[in-house]
């Protein structure tokens, strides 16, 4: 049974890694997807992907931080798909360092990608669905999910920036859970731990990634994946389709009495 048949999902971030899973487990229960990404490529190949899986699927690309991005991305869903029924707030990088050597622009950055872009994309979204009649009292539930980090539900060292805003998404989501929950919208978060992805893969030497023309280090050297390893009660680090789908536990029907939740997704690592 497929259950978000018809329904309208948006995901940020979904051209790679976890938020490409996201889309492609959220078409399997038969969503019709808008995705975004900042790279133009992966986020076309996101759109075929989804295709393959028998979805309807498009792309927005930008970043999230442009100020007329959350205009674009509600509009293309309603262009395209006539409605909106889940968001999901994936896009993002880290950016880290130690406090004495963290400038104003990386501080920024971390907070622009990571809390200011999600509030004002939710912001959006809840003025289109508030000029909407209001729903049917048997009509499901609207769901966002904001992913965020236990670098922000329990600290992070070097990640002061990242970990800010990711724990400000915290507030976010708690807060919004209280303001639009008298609206049948459903607003949760995911706090992910050690998810393999480029960000978290294991390096010899350094390894960088491009976002948005600035170039940041990423990976973890084998001994502290083998120490994480160690800490963690499933002993692994989770694939991006074992975190998608805790978002999609989120997005489902069956999860319509959980809201303002922030639900740990790292095989035990923070408990
Ligand atoms: N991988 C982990 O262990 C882990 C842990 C905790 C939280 N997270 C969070 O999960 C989310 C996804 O991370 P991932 O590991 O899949 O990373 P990833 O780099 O594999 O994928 C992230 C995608 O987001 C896109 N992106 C980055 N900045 C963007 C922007 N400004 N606008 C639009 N798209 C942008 C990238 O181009 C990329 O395709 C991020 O918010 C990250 O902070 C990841």
């Amino acid at each position: 049974m497929r259950r978000l048949e018809g329904k309208v999902a948006l995901v940020t971030g979904a051209g790679r890694g976890i938020g490409l899973q996201i889309a492609i487990a959220l078409a399997r229960e038969g969503a019709k997807l808008v995705v975004n990404d900042l790279d133009e490529a992966p986020a076309r190949d996101a759109v075929r992907a989804l295709e393959a899986e028998g979805a309807e699927a498009i792309c927005v690309v930008s970043s999230v931080t442009a100020p007329e991005f959350p205009d674009r991305f509600v509009e293309a869903a309603l262009a395209g798909f006539g409605g909106i029924d889940i968001l999901v707030n994936n896009a993002g990088y880290i950016w880290n360092s130690r406090i004495d050597q963290m400038s104003d622009e990386q501080w920024g950055a971390m907070l622009d990608v990571h809390l200011t872009a999600p509030f004002r994309i939710i912001r959006r979204l809840v003025r289109h669905w508030k000029g909407l009649p209001a729903p049917a009292p048997d009509a499901g539930h609207r769901k966002i999910v904001n992913v965020s980090s236990i670098s922000g539900t329990h600290g992070a060292a070097g990640q002061a920036a990242y970990a800010s805003a990711k724990a400000g998404l915290v507030g976010l989501t708690k807060s919004l859970a209280r303001e639009l929950g008298p609206d049948r919208v459903n607003v949760n978060a995911v706090a992910f731990g050690w998810i393999e992805t480029r960000l978290t893969q294991e390096i010899a030497g350094e390894t960088f990634i491009d976002v948005g023309g600035r170039r940041h280090r990423v990976g973890l050297p084998k001994p502290a994946l083998d120490d994480l390893r160690k800490r963690i009660p499933l002993r692994r680090g989770g694939s991006a389709d074992e975190a998608a789908g805790g978002v999609v536990l989120l997005c489902l029907p069956q999860s319509d009495y959980i809201s303002g939740q922030v639900v740990e997704i790292d095989g035990g690592l923070a408990i």
